[in-house]
């Protein structure tokens, strides 16, 4: 049985709180198409906000750290975007792999704790232009998928997301039969981490999804759903690839 699409738009650093209008039109559209699972992933300054005014809308975060509290200035834990009203986090995506330095260890140990605090994970994977070009995405896509790869995952809190890194932002969208190879190599390569229950794990697509591609990208097998950046942050951008998931 085809699992619920899930679509997921991530704010990254963008929204302050004369958008939270913006969340709110997005989560009237959701609430429309019941049929599909929709959330929006603002900056953490906006979380506790977006929840207070759509409380039928699902919020989530974009990151946390692993440690439960301490001294790590700037960071917030697991707790913490929980008790803002975050229902699941997206953890290891591409930017903070680049721009923070993290590791497959550091997204593991993220996706536990967020885990243990009872919220859901989406844990990106996605390789490089120049792995693509070297016949590599799948062996690094998979090696980041075991690496990052939670204890007691769970189809009921844990959702993957493919996004190569040279499709995000550009407008460019790997070919449909691309996206079936590397979402078929990460349903198998979740059936040898997790065993039955790898089918019910939604593998989302990311990368320059828009109301104009979204039906297309969907449509291909093992695709469950999008984590969309730039064409999420408006009802009349995000609304269609909601309504092309319905
Ligand atoms: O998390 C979202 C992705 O990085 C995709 O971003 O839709 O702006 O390409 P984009």
């Amino acid at each position: 049985m085809a699992n619920r699409k899930y679509i997921v738009g991530n704010w990254k650093m963008n929204g302050l709180n004369d958008q939270l209008s913006d969340i709110a039109d997005i989560a009237s559209i959701a609430a429309n198409h019941p049929s599909v699972d929709a959330a929006i992933c603002p900056p953490v300054t906006l979380i506790a906000s977006a929840v207070s005014q759509n409380a039928a809308f699902s919020i989530g975060a974009q990151d946390c750290h692993f440690n439960e509290k301490g001294a790590h200035t700037g960071c917030v834990s697991a707790a913490m975007i929980k008790q803002a009203g975050a229902s699941f986090s997206i953890l290891g995506h591409s930017e903070r792999r680049a721009d923070q330095h993290e590791t497959d260890a550091d997204v593991k140990a993220k996706a536990e704790a967020v885990h243990a605090n009872g919220l859901g994970a989406i844990i990106c994977v996605g390789e490089t232009e120049e792995e693509r070009d070297a016949g590599q995405a799948v062996d690094v896509v998979c090696g980041q998928l075991q690496g990052s790869f939670p204890n007691g995952a769970d189809a009921k809190w844990l959702t993957i997301a493919y996004e190569p890194v040279w499709a995000i932002g550009t407008g460019r969208v790997p070919e449909a039969a691309d996206v079936e190879e590397m979402h078929a190599a990460i349903r198998q390569k979740l059936g040898e981490l997790m065993g039955d229950g790898a089918d019910a794990v939604r593998i989302l697509y990311g990368g320059s999804m828009n109301g104009g591609n979204a039906a297309e990208l969907l449509a291909v097998p093992n695709v469950d759903g999008g984590l969309v950046g730039g064409a999420s942050l408006t009802a009349e951008k995000f609304g269609p690839i909601i309504e092309a998931a319905a």
